[in-house]
């Protein structure tokens, strides 16, 4: 198993710049159009960034999902893959790599995370049951509550403070844990669940060690306790710089241990394996006899589970890959090197930086929005308008309204600048930088959105909305004054 040198390397100039620990050998071509034909696609798109052509995207920074780059090995990989429906010799690679990988007995394919979530919900949640959880991410709570289940979320105080130095705002607060159990009822909770690299509050970590005090708690109350590993690599990465006894453990082990504290684990492998598909892993004789009925039923027979056979090549060498150093730190390096650009500029961003993207605090950059008219949806759209770059709303946009109708406000607003494994390089971060800066000096003329067309699920996806009042074309006008010549 790859495992390189974990040290950073210095510039003798002394700057504090990611270095690319990869060469580029594939590549894709770029357009930046004129602001006048990207203020009339995102009117077009409804202001919503999901809604966007990519080819009318510059940079595409909405998600890491299903487009982080591949690496040889994986491409290679995908060419010899066994195409059978029933017992295919992939399936058999891939399940050894996650048990060699994690330590667990059994693994169900599944198309992607949501499709895990599904069968995780319809396995274990009941009408009135309740799941705890550092927090929710959207497909999560949408499946939960769709079953008549409801989500409490366990954070620590500093969770939600966009500025903070805490390493790990992924983390549970135990005290917070305690309490919902006994609120609720050892009897009425369907599972707790850990998400690694907590996406909605800016890809912040949880530590092993907090990992293992939840372990302990659940086992203690005969809880079951479930992993989100989506976001597990760049929650290694930090794992692996931040806490003290890890220092000096091979990532191999580590990973380990994480898979010997819980009772079921599950992953987008559109993101933890840098491919497309995802899996259940379980050591339970029961929860994979409870679940692998639905993965017949809704996914696949037993050994895809509703993915190519290629992918499936490509997440076996992927996580593998994962415990490779000098891949996992790319993210977190080009995170911090765009966070470190913003902050130098007095643009609000979520800190410590976290992994997955960068992200801006919208609550912040445009505080003369009212929540209810979407500051980070408004932010999103006018980052398009400045310069061709995709980014994603993280606010109440991406909340779900109440039963009555009403807004659920969001926690934190948040523009989500997310920088898929391997795929931007240093001067296109700047480039970012660089247009956010005149954004930032020209964010009294950012507007709010209201809905025109709005889903009643998940509406961020697909919703439409219109700008209040005409602050689109004027942003693109002053564009237009300061950059007379330029794109
Ligand atoms: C933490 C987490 N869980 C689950 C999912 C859902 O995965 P997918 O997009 O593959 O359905 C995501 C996707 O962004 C995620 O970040």
């Amino acid at each position: 198993m790859l495992e390189s040198n974990c040290t950073k390397i210095n510039f003798f100039s002394g700057e504090d710049i990611p270095l690319e620990m990869h060469k580029v050998r594939m590549v894709q071509r770029l357009n930046l159009s004129e602001v006048e034909r990207r203020l009339a696609v995102i009117e077009e798109a409804g202001s919503n960034t999901f809604l966007l052509p990519n080819r009318e995207v510059f940079l595409d920074m909405l998600t890491d999902s299903g487009v982080n780059a591949m690496s040889e090995a994986q491409y290679a990989a995908m060419m010899m893959a066994d195409d059978s429906y029933a017992g295919s010799e992939t399936y058999y690679r891939l399940a050894a790599t996650l048990t060699d990988i994690f330590g667990t007995k059994y693994f169900l394919p599944a198309h992607q995370g949501r499709a895990c979530e599904n069968i995780l919900a319809n396995a274990f949640v009941t009408e009135g049951s309740t799941a705890i959880m550092n927090y929710h991410f959207t497909t999560t709570k949408a499946h939960i509550t769709r079953l008549g289940g409801r989500v409490i979320e366990a954070l620590g105080e500093q969770a939600l403070n966009t500025v903070s130095t805490d390493p790990f705002k992924g983390n549970f607060d135990m005290a917070k844990l305690r309490r919902s159990v006994e609120e609720t009822g050892p009897g009425n909770i369907s599972f707790v669940r850990i998400e690694a690299g907590t996406n909605l509050i800016g890809g912040q970590p949880i530590s092993l060690d907090s990992m293992r005090q939840v372990s302990a708690f659940c086992k203690e109350k005969k809880i079951m306790l479930v992993l989100d590993a989506s976001l597990l690599a760049d929650n290694l990465y930090f794992i692996k710089t931040r806490e003290a006894d890890c220092r000096a453990r091979e990532l191999a082990d580590i990973v380990r241990e994480i898979g010997s504290l819980m009772d079921i684990i599950y992953f987008s492998a559109r993101k933890l394996g840098c491919a497309r598909g995802g899996g259940i892993l379980t050591s339970s004789d029961e929860y994979f006899k409870k679940m692998r009925t639905l993965v017949t039923l809704y996914e696949g027979f037993l050994t895809y589970g509703g993915m190519s056979v290629r992918e499936m090549e490509a997440i076996n060498v992927g996580l593998r890959e994962t415990l490779d150093f000098n891949v996992i730190n790319q993210t977190p390096l080009f995170v911090e090197a765009l966070g470190k650009a913003l902050e130098a500029q007095g643009i609000p961003v979520v800190t410590p930086f976290g992994g997955l993207g960068c992200h801006v605090d919208a609550t912040r950059f445009v505080d003369h929005i009212p929540q209810e008219q979407y500051p980070a949806g408004a932010l999103a759209a006018a980052i398009y308008i400045a310069g061709g770059i995709r980014g994603m709303e993280r606010g109440t946009l991406s909340e779900q309204r109440q039963p009555d109708g009403s807004e659920t406000l969001a926690q934190m607003e948040l523009v989500r600048l997310a920088i898929p494994k391997r795929v931007f390089t240093y001067s296109q971060i700047k480039f970012v930088a660089d247009r956010l800066a005149w954004l930032y000096q020209n964010r009294r003329m950012i507007g709010g959105l209201e809905f025109e067309d709005e889903p009643e699920t998940l509406r961020f996806f697909l919703g439409k909305l219109r700008p209040v009042g005409d602050w689109q074309k004027a942003l693109a006008k002053k564009f237009r004054k300061d950059m007379p010549s330029g794109l």
